[in-house]
C-alpha cells in the first residue's frame, strides 16, 4: 500500500431478507417530509411500493412522491424532482429502486437548496455542493452500480449526448442507510441481473488494473471477483437462489463503496467508454460495459502484463507452466469473455444500435481519465470503440 488515503464511509446498511424493518428505526430521525422516489413498474407489481409507503404512514411522515425515474435519468427529469422536493420541503429523499432512482435522488439531494443550474455545476464544472444537502436513503432493488453505499450520481443529458458521472467528494452526499434485501432482486428480468453481475465485475476490474504496488486491495479484488463469478454461474441456473443472489447483492456494495480503491490510481475508462456508448444508444449500463470491455482489456495488457498475468492465475485459475506472460495473460482474458458469454452478456455494441459511422460521435462523448495502464488519446478510443462493433 504505497498510497496516501483516508476512509470514511457513512453509510449504515441493513442486510437481510427482515431488513426492510430496520426503515422503522430510520425514520424517526428525520422531519415529517419524505420524498418517496421510485422508477416506473416494478416496485407496485411486486408489493415493495406497499411495504415502504405502509411504514411511512405508520411513522407519520407527510409523502410526496417522484415517480416514473427511468434507467440512465435524464437531467430534465431532474429539474422536475427538484422541483417536487422544494414544493415539499423536504426533509428526507427516499430511494426505492436501483442505481438510476439512488443516483437521482443524490442529484436531487445536491440541488434542491442551490441556486445555480445543476448539470451545469455538477457534471460539467465537477463543482462541490455549497448549500445545505437533504439527506437520501435507499432501499435497493437492483444489484450492481454501488450506489447504494457511495457519492457517485449518473445523468445523462440527451441534447448534449453526454452522460457523465459525479463521484462526490463529501461523504456526506452518500445514502445515510440502505436497506439491502436479496429478495427484493428475485423479479428483477434476467437481462437486468446479468447486466448487473458485469457492472459489479466491471468495478472490481476498474479499480484491479491499475498500480504496480502490492496493494491489500488488490487481494480483496480478487477475492470479491471469485466470489462474483462462483455465485453467477448458480444465479443463471436459477435465478431464485437466494444464497447467490445475495452474495452477489453484497458484493456489488464492496466492489464499489471506495473500499478497494484506497491506495489505487484507478481506471475508470470502459466506464467512461461505456457511459458514452450510452449517451448515445440509452442501453443498459451494464450492457455497454460488457460490450467495450474484451476489446479495451486486450488493447491495455501489453502495458499492464503483470498484473493481466496475475489476474489470469488468481482470479481464472489458469495453468502457468511452459507458457509465456502474454500466453497466460490472454488465457486469463479468454476466460473472463467466456464467463461473460455464459452469462449471457451483450458483447459488442453493434447488438446495442452502435454503427460505424456513430463512432467518431462516441468518441467526442468519452471523457478520458488517467490511471490505468495506458494514456487513452482520440485515436486510442476511436480504435477500441471500432474492436468493440
Ligand atoms: O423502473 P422500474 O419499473 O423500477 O424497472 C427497473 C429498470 O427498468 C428495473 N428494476 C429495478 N428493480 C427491479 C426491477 N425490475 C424488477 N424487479 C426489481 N426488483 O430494472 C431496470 C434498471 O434499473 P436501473 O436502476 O436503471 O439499473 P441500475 O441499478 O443498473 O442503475 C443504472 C444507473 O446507475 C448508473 C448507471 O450509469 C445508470 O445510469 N451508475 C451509477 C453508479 C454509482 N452511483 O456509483 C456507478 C455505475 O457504474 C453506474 O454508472
Ligand atoms: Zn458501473
Amino acid at each position: 500500500m504505497l498510497g496516501n488515503f483516508s476512509y470514511c464511509n457513512p453509510t449504515k446498511l441493513y442486510f437481510g431478507d427482515h431488513a426492510l424493518e430496520y426503515l422503522n428505526n430510520e425514520l424517526p430521525k428525520y422531519g415529517k417530509n419524505v420524498v418517496l422516489v421510485y422508477g416506473k413498474n416494478s416496485i407496485k407489481q411486486n408489493g415493495i411500493y406497499d411495504e415502504v409507503v405502509e411504514i411511512l404512514k405508520k411513522n407519520d411522515k407527510s409523502i410526496a412522491e417522484i415517480s416514473g425515474i427511468m434507467p440512465n435519468p435524464t437531467v430534465e427529469k431532474l429539474y422536475e424532482g427538484i422541483d417536487i422536493a422544494r414544493k415539499h420541503k423536504a426533509d428526507l429523499i427516499l430511494a426505492v429502486g436501483g442505481g438510476s432512482v439512488c443516483d437521482y435522488c443524490k442529484a436531487v439531494s445536491v440541488s434542491v437548496n442551490c441556486d445555480e443550474d445543476p448539470w451545469e455545476k455538477y457534471y460539467v464544472q465537477f463543482d462541490e455542493p455549497t448549500c445545505e444537502i437533504i439527506p437520501v436513503g435507499c432501499v435497493l432493488t437492483m444489484v450492481g452500480t454501488g450506489s447504494e453505499m457511495n457519492a457517485g450520481s449518473v445523468i445523462t443529458n440527451h441534447k448534449t449526448k453526454m452522460k457523465v458521472g459525479h463521484v462526490f467528494a463529501d461523504e456526506s452526499i452518500m445514502p445515510k442507510f440502505s436497506i439491502l434485501n436479496p429478495k427484493y432482486t428475485l423479479t428483477l428480468p434476467k437481462y437486468q441481473m446479468v447486466a448487473g453481475i458485469y457492472d459489479i465485475f466491471n468495478h472490481i476490474c476498474e479499480q484491479y488494473f491499475s498500480g504496480e504496488d502490492d496493494n491489500t486491495s488488490d487481494y480483496i479484488s480478487e477475492g470479491l471477483m471469485k466470489s462474483l463469478i462462483h455465485s453467477s454461474y448458480i444465479a443463471i441456473e436459477n435465478s431464485q437462489n437466494y444464497e447467490a443472489r445475495s452474495n452477489i447483492m453484497w458484493t456489488a456494495t464492496w466492489a464499489l463503496n471506495t473500499l478497494v480503491s484506497r491506495g489505487k490510481s484507478t481506471d475508470w475508462m470502459v466506464h467512461m467508454l461505456g457511459q458514452a456508448v450510452g449517451a448515445h444508444t440509452d442501453a443498459t449500463h451494464g450492457m455497454t460495459l460488457a460490450a467495450v470491455s474484451i476489446p479495451y482489456y486486450k488493447y491495455i495488457m501489453p502495458y499492464g502484463l503483470s498484473k493481466f498475468k496475475r489476474f489470469a492465475v488468481n482470479v481464472w485459475g489458469i495453468d502457468e507452466n511452459g507458457k509465456t506472460d502474454e500466453e497466460i495473460a490472454l488465457e486469463g482474458i479468454s476466460a473472463m469473455e467466456k464467463w461473460m458469454q455464459d452469462l449471457g452478456l451483450v458483447m459488442n455494441t453493434s447488438d446495442l444500435g452502435v454503427t460505424e459511422d456513430m463512432i467518431e460521435d462516441i468518441a467526442k462523448s468519452t471523457i478520458i481519465l488517467e490511471g490505468g495502464y495506458k494514456s487513452f488519446t482520440h485515436e486510442d478510443i476511436v480504435a477500441v470503440l471500432k474492436q468493440s462493433l
